[in-house]
């Protein structure tokens, strides 16, 4: 999803909002909307469905006014429809705001507002921002510093580009964790998510940092960081000579590189999201009988991922299968049972057809998407959301790493549930999750370079194995499986202990070895995998956590600046992730639309 804003003297704003959020259009949305102002009032044109089709019946266009607003959404609280759609006005219509980000806080800002008289339109986090506004310039606030109240209340994430009618010359704005930029033109200024919205109008780019806030009129733009400490905008501007398609990746030369940097970010949405959805939907599933878990691809090696850490946690018996074998699981399964659907897109029909199978059988469904009112989170009876954000590159990253955050946050739920955790124990791991965003990051900024050395090695081989026991096992079939698909070298995910029954007889001198390890109680067995492929001349390579014994006998290691086995998995397929980028970059190879690969696949 992206925002827009523009303001000029005598331009028809309705009709370059169009234009620039068409620019955004590859973000991915599911509604659109504007705002303009003019003669002191605001006029909004918006609804479900993509630019074109809603322009076409709304006319952005035709709207009056030289200042104006526009946004893409791309639903993360409540349904894709024409209320949800931004931008979003107080009950009085002084106010629009368009907002990408995730306010975290809005059930209580709803609730005060609501016990102050303001009724509510959309099911939105949003809508609270156009309500808080208004109610700071009722209070007599002057406008800058109603915004700035507002602004100072919010939590969460959000890029934000507010109208109020009282001040017809002026689009407010503030950024935190959501990217925003301002683009100066010729008698224009801009605002945007993303450079592409006004590149063909402008070069002239001044980037807003986290925590400012300000507002720009066509000859002045005034920004200020959260202490309101004045910031130069001349200090800051930047020219880019970015291509259209260079400009749309931020700067990457790739979507799946961009992708695997944006998982701090979107893990931090994620862990955010965490709220009664998941409560209920734990709750479902364990009040089942057995647990089964099903998806196809990467949302497989979650859902396994979920299986192992589940039955560690509880004792339960939870069963995780491929999607399209479905049939051979239903004759186990019974009324009483429970199945939970991992699927990024919610459209994969092997999935699906799992799903209506189970349901069909009587068994409730909870299932984790990554995109609301999508047919798998329609058709089960509990649907809980990672907030990944579109992913554009069709091997699977960012959706992959919060799928096992959400993952591991339900098996912690239903193992309070069972009694073995307590409220505490919840509460601490809950602050440990919370760690992950940072720890993300510095794997990615520390290990980057390893990747890319590490690719000219992988790039000259045919084959490579990913070998681990426990709790590391899918993220081995995970990072042999993004070689494999992004990169073109055969590459096999095997339990270590398993490695001597077949796989062995392939190595030799220099053959590539991957060995994943998160359990520490796993680690001696492991070294055994391990000297048993150096004893055959293979080339040893070692993810493991800070403190292993393990890094001594390894050729090549990566050391995860943790030992916290519950964050482990998801700090340890960055680098692996990084690694079948560089080296399908190494290859020439294009990692972001792989051959014969679709993102989402929609026949049996
Ligand atoms: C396709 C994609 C994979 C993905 C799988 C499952 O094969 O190429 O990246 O893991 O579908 O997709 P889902 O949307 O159900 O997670």
């Amino acid at each position: 999803c992206g925002i827009v804003g523009v303001i000029g003297n005598g331009i028809k704003a309705g009709q370059i909002l169009g234009e620039c959020l068409r620019k955004l259009e590859y973000r991915g949305y599911d509604s659109v909307g504007v705002a303009t102002l003019s003669s002191g009032k605001i006029r909004v044109l918006k609804g479900a469905g993509k630019i074109d089709e809603v322009d076409a019946r709304l006319c952005f266009s035709c709207l009056e006014g030289d200042v104006g607003i526009g946004h893409t959404r791309w639903a993360t609280h409540g349904p894709p429809t024409d209320e949800n759609a931004h931008p979003h006005t107080d009950c009085r219509g002084r106010v629009a705001v368009v907002h990408n980000g995730i306010i975290e806080n809005y059930i209580e800002l709803k609730e005060e507002l609501v016990r102050r008289g303001h009724s509510f339109r959309s099911q939105t986090d949003t809508e609270v921002i156009a309500h808080l506004i208004e109610d700071n310039l009722a209070r007599g606030h002057e406008p800058y510093t109603a915004f700035r109240e507002t602004v100072l209340r919010l939590k969460g994430s959000y890029a934000l580009a507010v109208l109020i009618s009282d001040t017809p010359d002026r689009i407010y704005f503030a950024r935190r964790h959501s990217p925003l930029v301002i683009g100066v033109g010729d008698k224009l200024v801009f605002l945007a998510s993303d450079i592409p919205a006004f590149l063909e109008y402008t070069r002239k780019v001044i980037p807003i940092h986290d925590g400012e806030l300000g507002y720009a009129s066509q000859s002045t733009i005034v920004i200020e960081n959260i202490k309101g400490e004045a910031i130069s905008p001349e200090g800051r501007v930047i020219f880019v000579d970015w291509t259209p398609e260079s400009a749309r990746k931020e700067g990457f030369p790739h979507f799946m590189l961009k992708e695997i940097h944006e998982q701090p970010r979107v893990i931090n949405d994620t862990i955010a999201g965490f709220g009664r959805d998941y409560e209920m939907g734990a709750e479902m599933l364990h009040s089942g009988d057995t647990i089964f878990v099903t998806a196809a691809g990467t949302s497989y090696h979650a859902s396994m991922y979920f299986a192992l850490l589940t039955a560690k946690l509880t004792g339960r018996k939870v069963i995780p299968f491929i999607s399209s074998e479905y049939e051979s699981y239903i004759h186990s399964a019974s009324s009483g049972d429970v199945l939970l659907a991992v699927s990024q897109s919610g459209e994969t029909i092997d999935t699906l057809m799992a799903l209506r199978a189970f349901k069909a059988l009587g068994c409730k469904v909870v299932s984790l998407t990554n995109v609301i009112g999508s047919v798998i989170s329609r058709e089960s009876d509990q649907a809980v959301y990672m907030k990944a954000g579109p992913e554009i590159g069709v091997a699977a990253t960012k959706t992959f790493t919060t799928q096992l955050t959400a993952l591991t946050w339900l098996a912690l739920l239903i193992a309070q549930r069972g009694g073995r955790l307590d409220a505490e124990g919840i509460k601490s791991t809950r602050e440990r999750i919370k760690a992950l965003p940072d720890l993300v990051e510095e794997v990615i900024m520390k290990y980057e370079g390893w990747a890319k050395g590490m690719s000219r090695l992988i790039a000259a081989k045919s084959s490579a194995y990913y070998l681990s026991r426990g709790l590391g096992l899918p993220i081995a079939l995970e990072g042999a499986l993004k070689l494999k698909e992004v990169a073109y070298v055969h590459a096999e995910g095997y339990p270590a202990g398993e490695s001597k029954h077949g796989p062995i007889a392939l190595v030799e001198r220099g053959f590539p070895v991957v060995f994943v390890s998160v359990e520490k109680s796993l680690e001696k067995k492991l070294l055994g995998n391990i000297e048993e492929m150096k004893a055959r001349g293979a080339f040893t390579i070692g993810i493991i956590p800070q403190g292993s014994e393990l890094g001594a006998r390894l050729d090549e290691k990566v050391v995860i600046p943790s030992r916290d086995e519950v964050l482990l998995p998801i700090l340890e397929i960055i680098p692996l992730q990084l690694l079948a980028y560089y080296t399908a970059v190494e290859k020439g190879v294009d990692p972001d639309k792989p051959r014969n690969l679709a993102k989402t696949v929609t026949v049996e």
